[in-house]
Order: structure tokens, then C-alpha cells, then sequence
């Protein structure tokens, strides 16, 4: 089925990347062709907005698991069934009460706030986040997207030359760090080495390039990360100028699934003091990222 007689309306969101894909229930069954076609779109848009869902956790799940296998929730490895897949992110406890912003969970989240592209830094990156809203604030709350494809297209060939083949060692402590040093426990840093990455991923499907950045990004393999700051840096803010960035304002129903080989996202504040915002997110993992061209010619030189 190609995106012409697909059973969706898609509305762009951008001049660079994103859409809008409306006439779909994610609760209902969905043919094979249909979707494939949303795999295509996804490949094409790199950020896609399903508007008006009604999805449980097991729906959820069940839509996201079309795309790949699921990560565990970091903070869920005890727990059994579709709950084990899904982060919770939410300012509300179990009682109901809005959590004080110094509370560490919140903390944690407050990472988000930073560009990023999520589990870069995993053993396994990720594929796809899927980000549905079960409640959100007035005002603020907002994701932030960015495309790192159109960044990369964007660049000067002498700038390409500078990114292509180079690769960047990536840190899940490095966001928390800047939050707050120390939010990383011994446990997590132990689960979770530092990881080189290319700076720049290929999209097996089309082709396309795009820098793999972020603020878990520490430093360019070889090189320290006073030396490798000023280029990362350059890169981030290259990507993330005003015009290329688009801001989803979320309606309650909203899920939205983008694209973490090819873009940056990060939240934006609200006041959490007397506003609740429950997300709750899916995360697919990257099974190809191992034949990724550079991951296989590494892999051989390596031997
Ligand atoms: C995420 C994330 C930002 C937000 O769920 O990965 O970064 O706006 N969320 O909640
Ligand atoms: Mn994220």
C-alpha cells in the first residue's frame, strides 16, 4: 500500500519533517498493509501525531510491539505483563498528589528537558518512542522535535566531511549529571556502560542521513570531551535553530511516535505545582541497528 491509498489522511506538521496521521483507531485491529504504510510514513516524516486515541497500557503495547521488540522500563525490571514495558511519566503519586519538582523521580525526568534522542546510550539503541497523553497541563508542557536528518542535509559538504565516519561516545550519567551529579546510582552505571555510536546513522530503508547526537553525547571517540565539546555543541545547536524545531502541543489523546535515529526531542516546562501531565511511553527497540553499514565495516575491522 503505498502513503496515495493509504487508509489515512496525512497532514504535514513542518516544511522539514513531521505529519499528522488522521482516520486511525491504534485500539482497533489493524491490516498488515495499513501497517506497513505507517512504517513508511514513519521512515518518510520521522515524527508522527496520531490525534483522538483511547489507549489502555496493553493497547499501547500492543501497537507499539508492530515495530519491534520492547525495552523494560528501567525502573520496572521486577514487574510481569504489558506494565513492564510502559514508563510512566506523570507529576501525580499513587495517592493522587501533585510531587514536589526536588522529588528524585522528578529529578530524573528533568533530563528530558535537555535534547536528547532516547537510549542512545542502551546496549541496544532504540527505534521508535511512542508517547501517548492521558492528561496535560493548560499551559507549557510541550515536546520539542527536531530533525537531525535535515540537519545533516542542511550541512556543508566540508562539514560533512568533518561528521561522516567519525563516532561519539554516548552516557546515560552525562544528562543526569547535568541535572544534578550524584542521580546516577552505582547500580545503573554499572548496567549501563558508556557506548560509541557513529555520529551519523543511515536509514536502511531510503538512504538517508542524519547526526546522532545528544546530550548524552560525552565526547568524539578520540578525542577528550574538552576537545569534542565545541563540535558537538555546533552540531546540536546546527540541528535545533528555531526554524527546524516543531513543537507538539498536546491534547489529551495524543500519541505520538518519532524517530530516535533521526531526531532530537526534549520537554518543556510547565508549572508542576499545580498542574498534573501523565504520559505514558512505549520505547521499540533498534533490532537493525546492528547492520547499519559503519556498525558492520566496524565490526569487521574489529574482527
Ligand atoms: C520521553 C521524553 C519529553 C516530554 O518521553 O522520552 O523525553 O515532553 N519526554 O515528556
Ligand atoms: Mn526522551
Amino acid at each position: 500500500m503505498s502513503a496515495a491509498n493509504a487508509p489515512f489522511e496525512v497532514e504535514p506538521l513542518h516544511p522539514m519533517f513531521g505529519a499528522r496521521l488522521h482516520g486511525l483507531d491504534l485500539a482497533g485491529e489493524l491490516p498488515q498493509p495499513v501497517l506497513d504504510a505507517i512504517a513508511q510514513a514513519f521512515d518518510d516524516y520521522s515524527v508522527l501525531v496520531f490525534p483522538a486515541q483511547r489507549l489502555d497500557t496493553a493497547a499501547q503495547v500492543r501497537f507499539s510491539e508492530h515495530f519491534g521488540p520492547l525495552e523494560k522500563a528501567i525502573s520496572r525490571e521486577t514487574e510481569s505483563g504489558p506494565g513492564l514495558h510502559v514508563s510512566l511519566l506523570t507529576n501525580v503519586d499513587g495517592e493522587g498528589r501533585l510531587v514536589a519538582p526536588d522529588d528524585r523521580k522528578q529529578l530524573f525526568n528533568a533530563a528530558n528537558r535537555f535534547w536528547h534522542t532516547d537510549s542512545s546510550y542502551k546496549p541496544q539503541p532504540a527505534l521508535a518512542s511512542l508517547l501517548y497523553a492521558i492528561e496535560v497541563p493548560s499551559e507549557g508542557g510541550e515536546t520539542e522535535f527536531a530533525s537531525t536528518r535535515a540537519g545533516y542535509r542542511a550541512l556543508s559538504a566540508q562539514k560533512r566531511a568533518q561528521v561522516d565516519e567519525r563516532w561519539a561516545v554516548h552516557d546515560f550519567q552525562r544528562s543526569r549529571d547535568m541535572v544534578a551529579p550524584g542521580l546516577v546510582d552505582e547500580r545503573v552505571q554499572k548496567m549501563l556502560p558508556p557506548v560509541a555510536r557513529p555520529l551519523v546513522r543511515v536509514n536502511r530503508r531510503n538512504g538517508e542521513r542524519a547526526l546522532y547526537i545528544a546530550s548524552h553525547a560525552v565526547h568524539l571517540e578520540g578525542m577528550t570531551p574538552q576537545a569534542s565539546r565545541p563540535l558537538l555543541d555546533e552540531l546540536l545547536d546546527w540541528c535545533t535553530r528555531p526554524a527546524c524545531v516543531y513543537t507538539h502541543e498536546w491534547t489529551v489523546g495524543d500519541l505520538v511516535m518519532w524517530d530516535n535515529r533521526c531526531t532530537l526531542h526534549r520537554g518543556r516546562p510547565w508549572d508542576s505545582t499545580s498542574e498534573r501531565r501523565i504520559m505514558k511511553r512505549t520505547t521499540v527497540i533498534d533490532t537493525g541497528y546492528d547492520s547499519e553499514p559503519e556498525i558492520e565495516s566496524r565490526r569487521a575491522r574489529a574482527g
